[in-house]
């Protein structure tokens, strides 16, 4: 699918990420910054967060409680938006998906 990536600046990166990687790894492995993944995509940093396009908040799956409870550990997390990308795993759902980063990652 393709994913567009919004760094903090508004630099846009739009790339193609196989189905079954995660947005964090599509991110890392098309060196685009602004996502780390310092954990390696364990749930357990919290610094591949983004905050994901309002019109595509309800057609990704939902976080689930570990996810939710390390967004507390995020840069100024948004309920309503904000996701830790390596719990998104990209499907052909996702042609189109825009996220955006945060200002910092923690
Ligand atoms: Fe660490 Fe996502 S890469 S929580």
């Amino acid at each position: 699918a393709k994913i567009t990536y919004v760094e903090h600046n508004g630099t846009e990166h739009t790339v193609e990420v196989a189905n079954g990687m995660t947005v964090m790894e599509g991110a890392r492995d098309n060196n685009i910054p602004g996502i780390e993944g310092d954990c390696g995509g364990a749930c357990a940093c919290s610094t591949c967060h983004v905050y994901v396009d309002p019109a595509w908040v309800e057609k990704i799956p939902a976080k689930d409680d570990m996810e939710e409870d390390m967004l507390d550990f995020a840069f100024e997390p948004n309920p309503a938006t904000s996701r830790l990308t390596c719990q998104i795993k990209v499907t052909d759902a996702m042609d189109g998906l825009v996220v955006k980063m945060p200002e910092k990652q923690i």
